[in-house]
């Protein structure tokens, strides 16, 4: 691990008000969401206290809030989120003029000093125009912080005010997205968008009594997200490959959760029936894990197998992006389904979908 350069500048002013006041005086930010979780990212915003969301709209939600942004830090269902400041200038130079671009640096300053960003990019239409070059070495001068245009840390968005009266400028607040989990030690072709499984499991609802099934885990995401949501009476996860149970294993140990994971076919799991209340499923989509053909005969015996293991009043929540294969499939079962999302992410757009018997 790299070690981080020591900080030498000065500590900067918190912005952000110790008296709660009047939330339209509380600071900016915007969370950048997967298109299809605006409303998972609403609902999870809407428990943080002192937080005021004032616009929701296609991959992102606008709020506002007076508490400390670290909290933000701990957000699952969003991808990023962004402090927020606009300046009435009419064109972009504008924000190089002496004052703006004080007021600009000495905010990205603070917001640095917070998240420990230790490189910088901008984002915007126009990037390499000669004003956001500019702006770009100025930001990267005042603040000691490398230009680097592919994966700079602190995240700048440079695009005209939502209000039409300006520019305004967002600065990711975390150097990683929030998507990307400090527990995830272990990466697996295939593995699931933390995000995605958050708002599948959300989406699902939380239940204590609970004995949930992971068949194909993978990495284990949905395991590791569902033991940091909350309480549940118990829970497994299997998959017939031995790297991926280990990858699982190793996922859970970061992340603090004592979960049984074992190498075992889902389809051939020798348990009884009706072993479980709520069965957690992102089967192989057929592109990067396993194949069309094999999904053809994986996916009817997986929903004949899983009706076996459900209980009664249990449900079976499936991700998966080989869409027309499962609607069919699922036609033709026992289940009764519902569509709950659809999540837009990268090139994939898989469907989450929840079962009943
Ligand atoms: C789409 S991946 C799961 C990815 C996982 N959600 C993650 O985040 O890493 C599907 C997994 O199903 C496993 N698998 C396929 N058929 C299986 C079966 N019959 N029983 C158990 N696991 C199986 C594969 O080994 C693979 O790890």
């Amino acid at each position: 691990m790299p070690r981080r350069p020591a900080r030498t500048a000065q500590k900067p002013r918190r912005q952000r008000p110790t008296s709660r006041g009047n939330p339209a005086d509380w600071p900016l930010y915007e969370a950048e969401v997967l298109r299809g979780l605006e409303e998972v990212a609403r609902t999870e915003l809407g428990t943080i206290h002192g937080l005021d969301v004032v616009a929701v709209s296609e991959e992102a939600v606008r709020f506002r809030y007076a508490g400390e942004p670290e909290r933000l830090g701990r957000l699952r269902s969003v991808v990023a989120v962004y402090a927020v400041r606009a300046w009435e200038v009419p064109r972009p130079r504008g924000l190089l003029g002496h004052q703006q671009l004080g007021e600009l640096t000495a905010w990205l300053r603070g917001v640095a000093a917070q998240g420990g960003h230790r490189s910088l990019r901008v984002s915007a239409a126009g990037r390499d125009t000669e004003v956001m070059e500019r702006l770009t070495a100025e930001i990267s001068g005042s603040l000691g912080l490398a230009h680097q245009p592919e994966d700079g840390e602190l995240r700048l968005r440079v695009r005209p005010a939502q209000d039409g009266s300006g520019w305004e400028v967002l600065a990711r607040l975390t150097p990683k997205p929030l998507s990307a989990r400090d527990w995830r030690v272990c990466n697996r072709e295939g593995g699931l968008n933390a995000s995605i499984a958050y708002g599948a499991l959300a989406l699902a609802g939380l239940r204590a009594a609970d004995r949930i099934f992971n068949p194909m885990c993978g990495s284990g995401t949905l395991l590791v997200e569902r033991a940091l949501m909350g309480p549940y009476e118990a829970m497994v996860g299997v998959d017939t490959d031995a790297q991926a149970v280990a990858c699982a294993q190793a996922n859970l140990k970061a992340a603090g959760r004592d979960v049984e994971v074992a190498q075992v076919d889902a389809l051939n799991t020798g348990l009884p029936p009706r072993s479980f209340d709520l069965i957690l499923a992102d089967l192989p989509w057929g592109d990067d894990i396993g194949t069309h053909g094999g999904n053809a005969e994986l996916y009817p015996a997986f929903l004949r197998e899983m009706h076996r293991l459900c209980s009664r009043s249990g449900r079976l929540v499936v991700i998966t992006h080989e869409i027309r294969l499962f609607e069919r499939v699922l036609a033709a079962s026992p289940w009764q389904g519902r569509e709950l999302a659809q999540v837009y992410s990268g090139g994939h757009h898989p469907k989450i979908y929840l079962l009943s018997r």
